[in-house]
């Protein structure tokens, strides 16, 4: 046993990732890393038009290049079924299973063959030629299907029309938001390799469990027959979270060749192939009394969405809760168009609804002759506006406290387009956000052995968000142990099941589990501390131990007891396990509503008129997340996804040719993202308590940074300029 003794700050205070060296040493195995004896590569072939279909494929000429092993088509693919719905929603379709074409970069064919050089040349050696039918590309298209959101986002109270035509002030504006595209910096690769009827995958995933589940039902095989490995991600963004089509053409291309096959996506590829945030038009129509209280808010979206896809889009759903207003009526609509499927991208829906929501309430305060933020208190939500319960934990009213203070607001001159510095003009803007985290069953299991340390693991996956770090604080802060007497494994579907590593849950999730895990294992070695004649510890009560540098002590008396190694020794064990399970708490036991996070986002922009610029200068987030289990990574987390809102207020744009329906900026030099020099100021503070509703009082960090960021600078710029721009992304030319 090591004298480690665990430090004061194990929780809370920011402590290194465990696995950052591992990472910035090339030793942390990403899935692209991954090789086998005798590895055949495989390369994909995409389709050409958005709309139609095969007409005739040929693929002799690839057939006959050197090192090629197979070519699947449609023709020759193995019929599979669509996957099984998930958390998330329904699989994907599954791919080459007919000629009919829905997208452009549409997998048509996948060449397999010894190299990687030698799979892409014969790719380009297949020969498609298809029928073209007309697409729909525009979410004003009524020729594309408009259907209602079946995710259930919809809802109503009250009478919103009737409130709106008695509201002493009315307001009404249109919005919309581009579509924006993940970009993790690892490419998306699958390696599929299979033994007999056992298939073991390396997969870029951010959920292990359902990438099992979903080809074991595509394959049918048990799900012990398929076994998952996600150790590392170089990114996700939501990416991760559906199974798509490339990881199930690498399981068939492996199946078909016999050989262990690696699948690894193109930059182009990323762009068509894993989702991405879909284009939004959306209305906001409010009432209000002239004291600012709201009377009604109604807020409608239209969705862009593939032809024969699902993706649960909420871009509305934040509208329900955020305020205290009687009459209230929010709806999603959803556009099917020729388009790649969407898919989660950072605080899905969350990002656009907050976007209209926020600068409608922002138009409004400028019609009520309000401060923005007086027109939020005013509203405030004193219970969750939608379900009539209280919060489980809301420090909202603190954000906007804590963070007026820290920005400056106060010397913010209300009047628009007043503020100067030289030629910079200057605007301040405020957004209010919250996110729809959800927590899900989760498991986990926790070990000690002969050497006193623990090893505690779930199928959970790290996205490069910290999960392994804060797991490994949490562990070694319940289990008494130092942080280096503690391993937490993830990222193998044959541990404990757990949900995915998004919609920000998966800390509270996992958080859960492994704090029932590490008491149970705790509880256990107190059992048998104080069992057996040659206990230092006979005839104490469990509860007069506690537990601490690795050793269960006397409470009273530490220098009365023994080590985890000893209490195993001495009953003749090598290791003592216990599994735990986290279950969210169920809202009509406590009566509360399972609190959001929320923040606060306060931005400051200056312009530059007669040069063009347009500078966020400083950006505040204020947070109310429950209990922060890492300073460090929370403080990351924002930082982050408040840089990929500068992104979406002012670069990302995905952009469809109209003509086409062709990506036409799909590499990193023409799809544009923030770089260090468009980024400011970032400033982060924390505020709130632990949530009671779970044991480890988190409520999620994950994507709380992004939303609210473009509605606070489109705020700040008509502060400065007396131009609402109220379309996505901003471009500066907008402004003149
Ligand atoms: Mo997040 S879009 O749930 O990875």
């Amino acid at each position: 046993m090591t004298e480690t003794k665990p430090a004061p700050t194990l929780l809370g205070a920011g402590v290194d990732r465990v696995d950052g060296l591992s990472k910035v040493r090339g030793e942390a195995p990403f899935p692209s890393d991954v090789t086998y004896p005798r590895l055949a590569h495989a390369a994909l072939v995409r389709s050409t038009i958005a709309a139609g279909r095969i007409s005739r494929i040929t693929t002799r000429a690839a057939e006959e290049a050197p090192g090629v092993l197979a070519v699947i088509t449609h023709q020759n693919m193995p019929r599979l079924e669509r996957g099984p719905a998930t958390l998330i929603g329904p699989s994907p379709v599954s791919p080459l299973q007919d000629d009919q074409v829905f997208h452009h970069g549409q997998y048509v064919a996948v060449v397999v063959a010894e190299s990687l050089q030698q799979a892409s040349a014969a790719a380009e050696l297949v020969d498609v030629e298809y029928e073209v039918a007309a697409g729909v590309f525009d979410l004003d298209d009524p020729r594309g299907e408009l259907r209602v959101d079946p995710w259930g986002s919809g809802a109503r109270r009250g009478d919103v029309e009737g409130a709106l035509a008695s509201a002493e002030v009315t307001f009404e504006a249109s919005y919309s938001t581009a579509a924006n595209t993940n970009n993790p910096i690892g490419l998306f690769t699958t390696v599929a390799a299979w033994e007999g009827d056992t298939l073991t995958l390396h997969d870029s995933t951010q959920w292990t469990a359902n990438v099992r589940t979903t080809i074991a039902a595509l394959f049918g095989l048990p799900e012990e027959s398929v076994r998952v490995h996600a150790p590392f991600l170089g990114g996700g963004f939501g990416a991760g979270l559906r199974v798509w089509p490339h990881a199930v053409i690498a399981a068939v291309a492996a199946q078909v060749t016999g050989r262990p096959v690696k699948l690894e996506l193109t930059r182009p590829q990323m762009f068509t192939g894993i989702g991405y945030r879909p284009a939004t038009e959306q209305t906001v129509r409010l009432g209000a009394l002239r004291t600012g209280q709201l009377v009604a808010l109604q807020h409608h979206a239209t969705i862009a969405i593939g032809i024969v896809d699902e993706n649960p889009e909420p871009v509305t759903l934040i509208s329900q809760s955020a305020y205290a207003c009687p009459n209230v009526d929010v709806r999603d609509d959803e556009r099917r168009l020729n388009i790649p499927p969407p898919g989660p991208l950072r605080a899905p829906g969350a990002a656009q609804g907050t976007f209209a929501l926020e600068s409608a309430l922002d138009e409004l305060s400028y019609k009520l002759g309000m401060d923005p933020l007086e027109l939020r208190l005013r509203n405030y939500a004193e219970v969750d506006a939608h379900s009539g319960l209280p919060w489980s934990s809301n420090a909202l009213r603190d954000c906007y406290a804590v963070g007026a203070e820290r920005f400056g607001w106060a010397q913010r001159n209300p009047e628009v387009g007043s503020m100067r510095e030289d030629s910079w003009q200057i605007g301040y803007g405020v957004a209010s956000l919250s996110y729809h985290w959800w927590q899900v069953r989760c498991e986990a299991r926790a070990t000690i052995g002969r050497d006193g340390t623990a090893f505690v693991r779930s199928a959970a996956n790290d996205i490069g968000t910290g999960t392994r770090t804060v797991m490994t604080q949490l562990s070694a802060e319940l289990l008494g142990l130092g942080l280096s007497d503690v391993r937490f494994d993830l990222g193998d579907s044959t541990m404990p099941w757990s949900p995915a590593a998004g919609g920000s849950g998966l800390t509270t999730s996992l958080g859960v589990a492994v704090d029932d895990a590490c008491r149970s294992l705790r509880g256990k070695f107190l059992e048998l501390a104080v069992q057996g004649p040659g206990s230092p510890l006979a005839g104490c009560s469990s509860d007069d131990v506690v537990v601490s540098g690795g050793r269960l002590h006397r409470k009273d008396d530490p220098g009365v007891g023994e080590s985890y190694a000893e209490v195993l020794a001495r009953h003749g064990l090598d290791e003592l396990s216990a599994d735990g399970l986290g279950a969210p708490p169920d809202p009509a036991q406590t009566g509360l509503a399972l609190s959001p996070p929320f923040a606060a986002k306060f931005a400051e922009v200056r312009i530059d008129a007669d040069l063009g610029i347009l500078r966020v200068a400083r950006l505040l987030t204020v947070v109310d997340a429950g209990r922060i289990l890492n300073e460090k990574l929370a403080r990351s987390q924002i930082v982050g996804g408040t840089i990929g809102g500068i992104g979406q207020a002012l670069f990302e744009e995905t952009s469809f040719d109209p003509g086409t329906g062709r990506i036409a900026n799909a590499t990193f030099g023409d799809y544009l993202i923030p770089v260090s020099a468009d980024v400011g100021d970032v400033d982060v503070a924390f505020v709130g308590q632990p949530d009671p509703l779970t044991p480890v009082g988190t409520k999620g960090v994950g994507e709380l940074g992004l939303p609210g960021t473009a509605a606070a600078i489109a705020n700040a710029v008509y502060h400065a300029t007396g131009r609402r721009l109220r379309s996505l992304p901003i471009a500066i030319e907008q402004l003149y």
